[in-house]
């Protein structure tokens, strides 16, 4: 009798306790997903491209680790229900495959769906949770993107929750990426049991547009982030909202991809790119391995950026980070170039939920342009400068004077005012 109560309360116990893998997600996490290049097409060839482009471009160099498979790498079920990859895209097996992306000191990553079939129509994991779990475990799979077509009226926390329960049963660290678009608001139970939750439907490459595709529609960069604003309290290291994978690189103008990986990295978003490495032009490898940018989205206090300031077509966000500094993302989000005025020391920069604020009349500030990656003097002196269309101007402000050695007790709080 004393032992079935024992069993009892430990069941419940586990129940109610996180399932997903701590620590896999400190940071957002970094990589590349096949999707919006390859799509349905893709084979293990451009998987491993990826893999050497993403070493060889110098992107593992500064963060990023992750070679995600998406959609439609599957073939068929075998008779005892284990999935195999698709034969002729994939002839050498996924194992083969996570081999040769570990061999690159990368993370593999593959995808499935809740539902019956993907999105691609290809066998989803419903029903086979704890089965695919544990393939995915001897294959070396490390992060899974887990979407939700044909899913019909299941409860999207509950079919996640399931897969997130298969994957610890399995054993094998795996990073839990939710996509299920928004549409039952994962950002309010997606950090027990995902890493990241998409917050929207798809991306496409445009930098202002929204798609209609009969019961569904895309959107590109401007749309995607003014959907995010609301977001921000519920980032933080070890749970990201996801704005979805980007596009820097599939067509837009220079200053849009610019502008679209600049606000990404405001917005404490994954960067999981979405063009093709082995082929992708010097601007659009210089964009995706700016250090400097990189560095403010993967800032350590994991805040989620804000809209600070708007005039017309000009929006400026605004980032506190580590150490008392402060990133600043000025768009012009429309067709004509925008004059740039700002008089620091006439504003005090407030981010209430996180209890920082910037007092730019009382303290000055070192400003750094993180694309010209020049300095461009202090705070003490107005800015003006004209954005072109579509294009951004990044920059980091870093207190000087009386700024604490890093790593100093009250490093993070120098401007805390409230
Ligand atoms: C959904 C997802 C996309 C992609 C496709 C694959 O639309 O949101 O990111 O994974 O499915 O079919």
């Amino acid at each position: 009798m004393r032992y079935a109560l024992t069993v009892l309360i430990l069941t419940a116990a586990t129940s109610a306790a996180a399932q997903k893998f701590e620590h896999l997600a400190d940071r957002p996490p970094m990589g590349w997903n096949s999707w919006n290049t390859f799509a349905c097409d893709v084979t293990e060839k451009d998987v491993k491209a990826a893999a050497d482009a993403m070493v060889s471009s110098g992107m593992k160099a500064v963060g990023y680790q992750y070679v995600v498979v998406d959609d439609c790498w599957h073939g068929e079920r075998d008779q005892a229900g284990f999935i195999q990859a698709h034969p002729k895209r994939f002839p050498s097996g996924m194992k083969a495959l996570a081999d040769y992306v570990h061999a690159r000191g990368l993370r593999f990553g593959l995808y499935s769906d809740a539902g019956w079939k993907t999105c691609g129509g290809r066998p989803g994991s419903r029903g086979y949770e704890f089965q695919d779990a544990l393939t995915y475990a001897r294959w070396g799979v490390d992060y899974l993107k887990y979407d939700w077509c044909n899913t019909d009226k299941l409860n999207a926390e509950g079919a996640y929750l399931t897969m997130s329960r298969a994957l610890r049963a399995a054993k094998r660290p795996v990073l839990l990426s939710i996509c299920e678009w928004g549409n039952n608001e994962p950002w309010k139970w997606g950090a027990e049991v995902g890493h990241m939750w998409r917050t929207t439907g798809d991306i496409t490459s445009c930098f202002d547009c929204v798609v209609g595709h009969g019961n569904w529609k895309s959107r590109g960069i401007l749309p995607i982030i003014d959907l995010q604003t609301e977001l921000r309290e519920h980032a933080g290291p070890h749970h990201w909202n996801d704005p979805d994978m980007m596009e820097v690189g599939n067509g837009m103008s220079t200053g849009e991809d610019r502008a679209h990986f600049s606000l990404w990295a405001m917005m404490a978003a994954p960067l999981i790119a979405g063009n093709d490495l082995s082929t992708m032009s010097q601007t659009t490898r210089a964009i995706l391995t700016n250090r400097e940018v990189v560095a403010v989205d993967q800032d350590r206090l994991g805040i989620q950026g804000f809209v600070w300031l708007e005039r017309g077509d000009l929006q400026v966000w605004a980032k506190p980070l580590a150490r008392g500094a402060l990133a600043l993302a000025f768009v012009n989000r429309g067709r004509s170039p925008e004059t740039v005025e700002v008089v620091w020391t006439d504003h005090v920069i407030k981010d209430d939920l996180n209890k920082r604020h910037f007092d730019l009349g009382k303290h000055t500030y070192r400003i750094r342009d993180l694309w010209s990656h020049k300095h461009r003097g202090t705070t003490r002196k107005p800015l003006r400068t004209t954005l072109p269309a579509h294009d951004v101007m990044m920059l980091r402000l870093d207190p000087t004077g009386n700024a604490p050695k890093p790593g100093s007790a009250n490093a993070d709080h120098r401007v805390e005012m409230g």
